[in-house]
């Protein structure tokens, strides 16, 4: 009974250590926890783990295929044979080459529509193949239709997704945009590249997975339509321009993760690492 109590306890501790304060900013995580790039403490890929070898979750860049390691590139090894990029016909490769939106990769790697195609679980690779209808691809690429692969039974329900009109109001959070992506964000977009338009400046941020999740297409991230969006933030020192190109894992619905020049914009000062906002898209 003890040993139980004490293990509930722990439980609770941990999620409480977990989801307090941002670990970027606050002297890091317990023993055997990592710091997010986002500044949540936690174990596996998501916070131990680089962004390179890591495709499977975050996708590539527009034109590029996720290789069977994780990486992004357009060689016949990141493509299949050929070196084709997303090669439309299959031709029995389609494993590492993907399949056209709305077609499946089979168990032989042939492209298609029918259920011998887009049937049961899939192969580890739907971030760049897609599934069947009625389908989602899970974090680790498999396609499926229970809770672990669609999280927000967006399929499962037919409901739309929750809608981008109107104000959010919630936290932002300090994230570190190297430690997210090396070269290439969530969105796809170069991270040399200066988001400014027409004399505004436009900083970076990551949209929580809660809001942007149910926007990727055939689980590929990059082509997420909130990737073309910009949205206004207010917090308690400034109103900023941001364009979402990266995913915050962890984050909860109505927050974003800001880079270090926009958290200073709207926060004034880093402190915890979080700090409340209102934002809405443009
Ligand atoms: C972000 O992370 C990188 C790599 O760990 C580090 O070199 C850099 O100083 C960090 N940036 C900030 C603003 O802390």
């Amino acid at each position: 009974m003890l040993v139980a109590a004490t293990g509930v306890s722990f439980v609770l501790l941990s999620l409480l250590y977990s989801t307090a304060g941002n670990c970027l900013v606050g002297g890091g995580c317990g023993a055997g926890l990592c710091c997010s790039a986002y500044g949540y403490c936690g174990t596996g890929a998501e916070y131990c783990g680089t962004a390179a070898g890591n495709c499977r979750t975050y996708g590539c860049q527009a034109g590029q295929c996720c290789s069977q390691f994780g990486y992004c590139g357009t060689t016949a090894e990141h493509c299949g044979g050929g070196g084709a990029v997303i090669n439309p016909g299959g031709g029995g490769q389609c494993w590492g080459a993907g399949c056209p939106a709305g077609t499946c990769c089979s168990a032989h790697g042939f492209c298609g529509n029918t259920a011998a195609h887009c049937g049961g679980t899939g192969y580890g690779n739907c971030g760049v193949t897609g599934c069947g209808a009625g389908l989602c691809c899970s974090r680790y690429g498999y396609c499926g239709a229970y809770a672990t692969h669609c999280p927000y039974g967006k399929f499962l329900s037919r409901k739309q997704p929750a809608s981008l009109e109107g104000e959010f109001h919630g936290e932002a959070t300090y994230y570190n945009e190297t430690m997210a992506g090396s070269e290439y964000s969530t969105c796809g977009t170069s991270r040399t590249r200066s988001l400014d338009e027409s004399n505004e400046k436009i900083y970076t941020a990551a949209l929580n997975e809660v809001q942007f999740d149910p926007y990727t297409v055939d689980g590929i991230p990059s082509t997420n339509p909130i990737c073309q969006k910009k949205a206004i933030v207010k917090g308690v020192k400034g109103e900023i321009v941001i364009r979402f190109v990266d995913r915050c894992h962890d984050c909860k619905k109505g927050d974003i993760g800001l880079t270090y020049d926009g958290f200073m914009a709207v926060a004034g000062e880093l402190g915890s690492g979080h700090t409340n906002i209102v934002w809405h898209f443009l």
